[in-house]
């Protein structure tokens, strides 16, 4: 006889079904798994025998083989136990057969029996909806499986135990509810932040449009101050933003509790962080930090010091806004929509401008240490700007009666107008950008192409800055968010203006 039960695989954040099929037959007494799974399903038969155990219930002394299909699908994840441990004992009979065919499974067993949370959840229960099946999960999902919609019948049970009674009709297992992250009510406030006016400018205006932004300046300015401050002026993630940020945040085991994500990620790897923790893969296929910032921040902190392979891995990111990693057989790609902020110190000692405090290497120590950032990635960033050290004078100053709460009011009112603005424009059947950064071609020249004087200095500027045809376009995107939070509708000489007033030439050369 043989049993089948639903669950899934996972290709970057597309969902796979995956058919458990359980047989049982005479011959030499075994608990074989086949169809290539990974260590962690292999070893899925110590828990699932363990866990019947616990219920006490013996594996029957049979020839017992586990297929995992289709054959020619990597199996990766722990999420592969209760599917199994489901078709044993739907084969055994203790579960009826009709009942099984109704629902996707996933869940990992611990030894006694209790289900452990697993990733991926949410992405397999709204495939699971369209395909007109129910889910169970472990408890501790259930509150991101209940996201997918009100129709889908979830079943959370805390234990294989609790599962089989709810089958049997001993034990009724209440529905979980959607639950959703809280805000975190501290974040650091702009207002800490003394003199240093272009630069909150300038992250104001990132925060805006969503463009990338470069802080350079000496120890101590304030620029790792100014990044943390920027989550604070973001508006948070609208519902369909929110399900598609979760989605790969479930992929990666992120969602703590099961809770959906409504503040827009921020993520500040460190220099040490390996390719595949950064842009996604590695021996278990997985989103990077620069995925788990999508529709957010990745914030790279002295920028020279990450190594050269690393920054050139996020070109290709950057530009496309998805990352694609490659297994043995195939490609996963990962959204990667993100608004990169990096900072960095003009030289190795940091005091380039100030020939007092600068070391005896200067100039030369500059252009070597900004040359580990290529021209490439340099011309992906919209916004350079300088973050001069604030003078003692700045320092003693009351706080700025400008915080954090003004500044993202400005923000939600141009990001609105450019949701807004796009929504109507794009392209039926395309999902249209969201914010000035994401927009391209022939649409950022229908939306932000300059007035006649804006037109002129851009293109005159264009030319004695040696600018590439990414940088003009990026300066134009650039003057667009300018003109949104001035709130008029075409682009001016004065933005345009602003705009290149944030470009500098790349450094060190
Ligand atoms: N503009 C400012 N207003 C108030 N305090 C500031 C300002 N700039 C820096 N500070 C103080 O200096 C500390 C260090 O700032 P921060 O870590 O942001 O410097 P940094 O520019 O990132 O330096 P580094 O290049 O060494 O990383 C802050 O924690 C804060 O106490
Ligand atoms: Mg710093």
């Amino acid at each position: 006889m043989v049993a089948r039960v639903n669950t899934v695989a996972f290709q970057g954040i597309e969902v796979l079904g995956i058919d458990v099929q359980v047989q049982m037959s005479g011959g030499i007494v075994a608990f074989t798994v086949v169809g290539l799974p990974d260590k962690a399903v292999g070893e899925s038969r110590e828990r699932v025998r363990a866990s019947l155990h616990a219920l006490g219930l013996a594996l029957p002394a049979k020839r017992i083989t586990v297929n995992l299909a289709p054959a020619d699908v990597l199996k990766e994840g722990s999420h592969f136990d209760l599917p199994i441990a489901l078709a044993l004992l739907t084969v055994m009979g203790v579960l009826p057969d009709v009942e099984m065919a109704r629902y996707v499974a996933l869940g990992e067993l611990a030894l006694d029996g209790a289900l452990s949370p697993v990733a991926g959840v949410l992405p397999a229960a709204i495939d699971a909806l369209a395909r007109d099946r129910g889910l169970i999960c472990p408890e501790p999902c259930g509150g991101e499986a209940a996201w997918a919609g009100p129709g889908l019948d979830v079943l959370a049970p805390p234990t294989l135990l609790a599962l089989i009674n709810h089958f049997k009709g001993s034990q009724v297992l209440t529905p979980p509810r959607p639950r959703v992250q809280e805000a975190e009510a501290l974040a650091p406030d702009l207002r800490d932040v003394k003199g240093n006016e272009t630069a909150k400018r300038a992250l104001e205006v990132a925060a805006a449009g969503s463009h990338n932004l470069l802080m350079i300046g000496p120890p101590g300015s304030g620029k790792s101050m100014l990044a943390a401050r920027l989550p604070g002026l973001l508006p948070p993630l609208d519902p369909a933003e929110a399900l598609e940020v979760s989605m790969i945040h479930s992929v990666g085991g992120l969602l703590e509790g099961g809770k959906l994500l409504r503040q827009r990620p921020y993520r500040a790897p460190h220099q040490s962080a390996s390719l595949p923790a950064l842009v996604g893969g590695g021996s278990r296929a997985k989103p990077g930090e620069i995925s788990l910032a999508h529709q957010g921040v990745l914030f790279l902190d002295e920028l020279p010091e990450f190594p050269r392979p690393l920054l050139e891995a996020l070109r290709q990111p950057l530009e496309t806004g998805k990352a694609v990693v490659s297994r043995a057989n195939h490609h996963v790609t990962y959204p990667a929509r993100v608004q990169l902020v990096a900072a960095m110190n003009p030289c190795r000692c940091g005091h380039l401008d100030d020939a007092s405090l600068a070391c005896a290497r200067a100039p030369k120590c500059a252009a070597d240490y900004q040359s580990k950032i290529s021209g490439p990635l340099f011309d992906r960033i919209d916004l350079h700007i300088d973050v001069p050290a604030v003078s003692p004078a700045d320092l003693s100053l009351p706080p700025p009666a400008e915080g954090s709460a003004e500044v993202a009011a400005r923000v939600a009112v141009a990001r609105a107008i450019q949701a807004e603005r796009y929504a109507a424009l794009a392209p039926a059947g395309r999902a249209p950008p969201r914010t000035n950064a994401e927009a391209d071609g022939e649409l950022l020249e229908r939306v932000a192409g300059p007035d006649a004087a804006g037109r002129t200095l851009l293109t005159e500027a264009a030319e004695r800055l040696k600018l590439s045809a990414r940088g003009y376009h990026r300066v134009m995107r650039v003057a667009r968010t300018l003109a949104d939070l001035d709130g008029v509708d075409g682009v001016r000489r004065r933005h345009v203006a602003e705009g290149l007033s944030y470009r500098r030439i790349a450094p060190g050369r």
